[in-house]
């Protein structure tokens, strides 16, 4: 049977097996409609530009309207026509136990009671201090943001700081939020909107950034060598320019590399940290960075960021050290409290497991089924983060990932929300599995991509 996105209640959708409930009588769902999205969409264009609080929600590179959402629960999120879709984008990674989980929502529930904000110090942040220190292996000290552009930026004056020097490198494709240094080839919504570098940064503020190419150790030894460089930054499996995981050699001869140029290591685990591995990329491949930016899982869902990494690194911020940097509201009471739960809920046993037997299931039911219906594909997945490329691949940097068809891409991306599935709306993105997804979900999502591969 075909899925199709159906208009439900929220009482059936949520009530236990509402959503097979709803599938098997998929025949007699009304069409498929949007029009409240689109109304609030052309108002929302008046309000804020492009009608979005942050680009690629826009669905500009896919064409059509995005869809409104009116609300989330576990595996499924729920626009405001009343259309439910089984949920690939998890809030771009956030959403690793699913949304709105129980056991989170009561602890909020329980922290709302104490108030939203402190601005002082509290025992919830070392709380989850020691919960990262604990899992992450490069981290000894960690400080708070509210979100991974804060603690991409924290990060990047740290070890300028440190290190006393300002070059930087950081790879073609890889996004590391939106500060000013990192606009230089950046992957996610300014790869998705074609923009080369954005106008308003100054030339100053990019002079010391250097490029270089994901997957090769050349390109990233021939600037060590001409250049005094502080630091290597990278995504240690990119999820910002499609899903592009890294070979075990790059990242043990990045490690190697920084050393013997007495630059740092970085690794930007904004994305996957506690996602592919309770400890993060470093602690799947084995290779340590000096220092490591987090965000998104660690905040359940809340606004968090955070850097972390050896103590006589991190001693350099301030008030320890001289390097300044702030939050009004970092260390948030809710944030923190959402953190804890989740990283409670991920470490119990199996679920990295259930993570990625769920996900490897999904990416081979997809590229198993593009195939069969002739078509150039390719993908992968690490845990519960994934991705595919319309190309033959194998897709180790972003020059390969541009060979994607993304205007196939769009026509897949649009016929498999009309499907009931949400899928990030860009071929530079990844996508993430939860652990409220089941094998239900997964099988009816690769129906529902069987049917699409014969249209498009
Ligand atoms: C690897 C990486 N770094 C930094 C960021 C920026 O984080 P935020 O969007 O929370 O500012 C992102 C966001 O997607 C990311 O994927």
């Amino acid at each position: 049977m075909i899925l199709s996105a159906v208009v439900v209640t929220s009482a059936a959708a949520l009530a236990p097996g509402g959503l097979t409930k709803m599938m098997a009588t998929v025949a007699d769902a009304p069409a498929y409609s949007t029009a409240k999205s689109a109304e609030i969409m052309a108002e929302a264009k008046e309000l804020m530009p492009g009608g979005v609080s942050s680009p690629v929600r826009a669905f500009k590179s896919v064409g059509g309207e995005p869809i409104v959402f009116d609300r989330v629960k576990g595996a499924y999120c729920f626009d405001v026509d009343g259309n439910q879709y089984i949920d690939y984008v998890g809030t771009w990674g956030p959403a690793i136990c699913g949304h709105a989980v129980e056991e989170v929502n009561a602890a909020l529930a329980e922290a709302l009671e104490k108030g939203t904000s402190f601005g002082a110090p509290s025992l919830n942040e070392n709380v989850l201090a020691k919960m990262v220190i604990d899992a992450v292996p490069s981290v000894e000290m960690v400080r708070f943001t509210n979100s991974g552009t804060e603690a991409c930026m924290g990060m990047l004056r740290l070890v300028r700081a440190y290190t006393n020097r300002e070059k930087i490198v950081k790879f073609e494709g890889c996004y590391h939020g939106h500060a000013d240094g990192f606009l230089v080839q950046a992957g996610s919504g300014v790869a998705t909107l074609g923009l080369p570098d954005s106008p308003g940064v100054p030339g100053g503020a990019t002079a010391g950034t250097l490029v270089a190419t994901y997957n090769d150790l050349d390109s990233v030894e021939t600037l060590l060598k001409e250049h005094e460089v502080a630091a290597v930054v990278l995504e240690p499996v990119v999820g910002n320019s499609g899903f592009i995981p890294p070979t075990q050699e790059f990242l043990e001869g990045l490690r190697k590399l920084t050393t013997d140029y007495g630059a740092l290591l970085v690794f930007d685990e904004v994305m996957t940290g506690f996602r592919i591995a309770y400890g993060g990329a470093q602690e799947y491949f084995g290779v340590t960075p000096d220092v490591t930016t987090m965000g998104k899982v660690i905040g359940g869902g809340l606004p968090v960021g955070a850097y972390g990494g050896r103590k006589d690194i991190m001693e350099v911020v301030a008030p320890a050290g001289p390097m300044y940097q702030a939050g009004t509201l970092s260390g948030n009471p809710l944030a923190m409290t959402a953190g804890i739960k989740t990283l409670e809920i991920l470490k119990r046993q199996g679920q990295y497991e259930e993570l990625d037997r769920l996900t490897k299931k999904l990416v081979s039911g997809i590229i198993d089924a593009g195939k069969e219906a002739g078509h150039a594909i390719c993908g992968g997945s690490i845990s519960g983060m994934f991705g595919f490329f319309f190309c033959d691949g194998p897709v180790n940097n972003f020059q390969d990932a541009k060979k994607s068809d993304t205007e196939k891409f769009a026509k897949w991306h649009r016929a498999m929300l009309e499907k009931g599935v949400y899928l990030a709306p860009s071929q530079f993105e990844a996508g993430f599995m939860s652990l409220a997804h089941t094998d239900d979900d997964i099988d009816k999502t690769i129906e529902a991509a069987k049917a699409v591969f014969a249209e498009i």
